[in-house]
């Protein structure tokens, strides 16, 4: 990423987990020149065959003219004609490179991600405005100070790791952590073992990790030495109370401010936060409560007007713009402008719902569109229909997230089925299991699947999410309006549909 940003060309960072169909995806819509990948991946105990999924991608990406491939394993890579040894030729090189100077607006990186329709969007994001940004809430945020060291251990495949494990941290000169492993490998310790062995002073991370160590015995971080710590952060998803005061209070023994971070990969850094550098403030549990200097947030009502007051409930916008804001959405300046400043004209749309409370505190309370958070993975519900319907035995489709103690959500999906293959759903659900890893990631194959024969529409032929919720959920005494329904009846068929599902997953 730096070497990228050094000689001016933007970079695109791919997770390593997405598929060779989803990563060909990325590289086509930003036009990538060079790919730079490992022979291997290597995470939690598990090789990673990244080679073989950018041979695949590359295939049908003729803008592709260099793959340069690193050595992160032994095992030799097979080098086709586009291949280059990226540490032979380095080698060859000088180590002197002056540094290309550009426009504060030129672009520094693109970084795919799902929105609520449509193919994942490449988020643009320029120089001086996203470093300004990402430095200045590292800074407040974490209440960073000279020497120490910053642990982020998100990966730098999102958003995430982008701002601070790279590029806010080193602005502000910190000593960054690159973290590569899993929470629980080769143990539960892990996260705490590597922040006594580098003294971390800042440890930010996600729920979906910490709902998964708190399983395990409290002696897994007791047993390591955290008086480092200063600061504990959280990112990507809501955190539960469960999981902030376990965080908090076993974690950081009680000393440690913890701060709820709210921010999107669309604000480049971190938007909504308590700053525990600002002595004296309180910090509330599980709440991000405060916007970061300069960030303005509004909370629009269903007529799209502004709620005065507190103890209010709304669409959460920004109504001022911020240095680390993007630009645009890349190849797509009015998609940018349709998704995120149509719907509140004047105003930057989040997609978030937010709560304001009495004493003028911000809460999260959650994505408001078709975007779900599976593992702190961000996912479009329209991006996994569309790889289920691309099999020959289903016409439709409709995905929505489910609630799951560790995961945060999982993808649910109701599905119809052509006649013919009634009498194999399991064999076809096994192929739609493999279409979804296959498009685009093992993470988004759906939890759950409920074959119906069809799904419940408007007269306008849209269908209605809000009841297949409610039916998974299993809180279909309150359906609300359901006059606009083509056909009712629809609604007790896929309740019953959803009974037997259940018993079935009961006896498995
Ligand atoms: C969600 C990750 C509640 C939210 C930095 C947002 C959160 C989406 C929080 C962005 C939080 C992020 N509390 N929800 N502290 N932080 N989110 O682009 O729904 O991967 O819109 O950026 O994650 O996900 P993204």
């Amino acid at each position: 990423m730096l070497a990228c940003t050094r000689i001016g060309a933007v970079h695109t960072v791919v997770f390593a987990g997405f598929s060779s169909e989803a990563l060909a995806g990325r590289i086509q819509d930003a036009g990538c020149a060079a790919v730079l990948t490992c022979n291997e991946g290597v995470r939690g105990g598990r090789v990673i065959d990244l080679k073989s999924t950018v041979d695949a991608a590359v295939r049908s990406c003729p803008t592709v003219r260099h793959v340069f491939v690193s050595q992160r394993t032994d095992k030799p890579a097979v080098m086709g004609q586009l291949d280059v040894p990226l540490d032979q030729v380095m080698m060859s090189q000088s180590p002197a490179c002056p540094a290309e100077p550009l426009d504060s607006e030129d672009l520094l990186f693109l970084l795919y991600t799902s929105g609520s329709t449509g193919k994942p969007k490449g988020i643009v994001h320029t120089q001086a405005g996203y470093l300004l940004y990402t430095s200045m809430t590292h800074q407040y945020v974490f209440d960073y100070r000279d020497g120490d060291v910053f642990g982020c251990v998100a990966d730098v495949g999102w958003i995430t790791g982008h701002s601070y494990v790279v590029y806010g941290p080193l602005c502000n000169g910190a000593t960054t952590v690159l973290f590569e492993s899993t929470p629980v490998y080769p143990n539960p310790g892990r996260y705490w073992e590597t922040v006594q062995r580098l003294r971390i002073s800042q440890f930010y991370g996600a729920p979906t990790a910490l709902r998964l160590l708190l399983k395990f015995d409290n002696s897994w971080v007791k047993k390591y030495d955290r008086s480092s710590l200063r600061t504990l952060g959280s990112v990507g998803e809501p955190i539960n109370h469960e999981a902030w005061h376990w965080f908090h209070s076993v974690v950081g023994d009680g000393r440690c401010p913890l701060v709820d971070t709210w921010w999107q990969t669309e604000t480049g850094g971190v938007c909504i936060a308590p700053r525990p550098a600002d002595h004296g403030a309180p910090i509330i549990p599980a709440m991000a409560m405060r916007p970061f200097y300069g960030v303005q947030p509004v909370l629009m009502g269903e007529e799209g007007d502004p709620l005065p007051g507190n103890s209010v409930s709304g669409a959460l916008c920004i109504s001022e713009p911020w240095p680390g804001m993007a630009r645009s959405i890349y190849g797509d300046h009015q998609r940018f402008v349709d998704a995120y400043f149509k719907p509140f004209p004047g105003c930057y749309f989040t997609g978030d719902g937010a709560f304001r409370s009495e004493d003028g505190h911000y809460q999260i309370t959650g994505r408001m569109d078709d975007v779900i958070n599976v593992s702190g993975h961000r996912l479009g519900t329209a991006e996994i229909e569309d790889a289920l319907d691309e099999h020959p035995a289903v016409p439709e489709t409709a995905v929505i997230g489910y609630p799951h103690d560790i995961k945060g959500e999982v993808p649910f999906a109701f599905v119809v089925l052509k006649e013919d293959f009634g009498s194999a759903p399991l064999a076809v659900l096994q192929e739609l299991r493999e279409l979804v890893a296959t498009k685009i990631a093992k993470y988004a194959v759906p939890e759950h699947f409920l074959v119906v024969k069809r799904l419940p529409k408007t007269r306008s032929g849209k269908i209605m999410r809000r009841i297949l919720r409610k039916v998974a959920m299993e809180t279909t005494g309150d359906l609300g309006d359901v006059s606009t329904l083509d056909d009712p009846s629809v609604v007790k068929e896929i309740i019953e549909a959803h009974e037997l599902y259940r018993k079935q997953r009961g006896q498995e």
